[in-house]
């Protein structure tokens, strides 16, 4: 007889926003003319920069002439891509990071989700409490957390990090070494940023414990503030311990595209093992390249124009992050975020755990956005609000909360 993988039924029973849309359609279904406005899942809404659109549009007319047609893309990536990216992000902000260290693939969630499955199950993992649900729901399905204890709302077997205001949202080290650490910044959910002497003491702790530290920084290119990194490569000895995704879904509005990237460096080991060529292994046996359409469109991200359209749509959802800001604080509500990410963070009002101001949103005003309970036990009595709704949208939304009142 078949067997199922049994850590799946260790999950939740459905992805965080998957269960946001099947609330939101059950309520739809009730109240048919409700007029609902989405601040919950970070989906962009603005289209694709015409630079890209452009980009686009040759690759497709490539595709269909018998001397341009392309098959199978590089499982790795196409030079182009991989190289305007190591230069770009890389080299002109001081970062040694070589093309052929770039793993290009269908995006950050993926790369994020599947990269566990080159460290073995016995390594700890330690994770920031709130945390992007992939990095624990990817280690369940391994087997590398443990049994779900509903009384604390945690995994025996991770370790997890309480970041909230005490410690400006920045995880403290943590009393038990992990072997592999989750960290995000600019962070999903709370919008908080880690400063560069704070991610080299991350640095520093990693290559004391000889642990290595997956960074996510899908939303570096939000960031407004000097002295916030935008690669975790700009610390001394990263390059030893740590594993970089970024995403073009946020910066340049791929969501639906689907584009993104991992730096593996070639030095990095662990246990005497390089990594590099284990990622490389994976990536060539379960990944067929992403799309060269995609890849064109991701290189015309990098071109002076699409680089200048892309930071144009990063600006409005940043206008959109400090009307929020403003709104909610004038409204009386404890808010944080919004300054160098796309998410505000707030204080759910008097006692109202996570959910119910969710229900209470969704009822009173027709405003969704994502429970903090969703992102970790340590998000319980907070709330998260996406920048990347329109601008009609962003300020009907503030108009309704604030006529709430906190
Ligand atoms: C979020 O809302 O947290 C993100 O959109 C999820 C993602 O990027 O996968």
């Amino acid at each position: 007889m078949a067997k199922v993988n049994e850590n799946y039924l260790r999950l939740p029973g459905s992805y965080l926003f998957s269960r946001i849309g099947k609330k939101v359609e059950e309520y739809k279904a009730d109240h048919p003319r409700a007029d609902i406005i989405r601040l919950g899942i970070g989906d962009v809404t603005q289209p694709i920069a015409p630079e890209i659109i452009r980009a686009l549009h040759g690759a497709v007319d490539e595709m269909g002439q018998a001397d341009t047609f392309r098959g199978y893309a590089p499982d790795l990536g196409y030079e182009f891509l991989r190289s305007v990216i190591a230069e770009k992000d890389y080299r002109d902000r001081g970062c040694s990071v070589t093309a052929d260290e770039v793993f290009v693939s269908d995006g950050a969630k993926c790369d994020c989700g599947n990269i566990q499955e080159i460290f073995g199950l016995d390594n700890r993992i330690a994770v920031c409490d709130p945390v992007y649900p992939v990095y624990v729901d990817s280690n369940v399905m391994a087997g590398r957390t443990g049994e779900y204890d509903p009384r604390t709302g945690k995994y025996q077997d991770v370790i997890y990090m309480p970041c909230g205001r005490e410690n400006g949202f920045v995880p403290d080290f943590p009393k038990e070494a992990p072997d592999l650490i989750y960290l995000c910044f600019p962070n999903n959910p709370t919008g908080a940023v880690i400063k560069k002497d704070q991610l080299q003491g991350w640095v520093d702790y990693a290559n004391a414990h000889d642990a290595v530290i997956l960074y996510d920084a899908a939303y570096e290119a939000y960031i407004s503030e000097e002295d916030v990194p935008h690669s975790i490569y700009e610390c001394q000895g990263a390059r030893g311990c740590a594993i970089e995704f970024r995403s073009f879904s946020k910066t340049a509005g791929f969501t639906g595209l689907r584009l993104g990237f991992t730096v593996i460096p070639k030095e990095l080991e662990t246990d005497g093992v390089r990594l590099w060529p284990l990622w490389a292994r994976r990536h060539g046996t379960k990944y067929n390249g992403a799309p060269y359409i995609i890849q064109r469109a991701g290189e015309a991200v990098y071109s002076e124009v699409g680089r200048r359209q892309v930071r144009e749509q990063i600006a409005y959802y940043m206008e959109n992050a400090r009307i929020i800001l403003q709104g909610l604080s004038e409204a009386g509500f404890d808010v944080s975020g919004g300054k160098n990410a796309p998410y505000i963070w707030l204080k759910t009002p008097g006692s109202m755990t996570s959910w119910e101001f969710f229900d209470y949103l969704l009822e009173q005003a027709n405003v969704v956005g994502t429970p903090g309970s969703g992102f970790g036990p340590n998000g319980e009595g907070y709330f998260r609000l996406t920048a990347f709704g329109s601008r009609e949208n962003t300020i009907e939304a503030m108009k309704r909360i604030s006529e709430l009142g906190a």
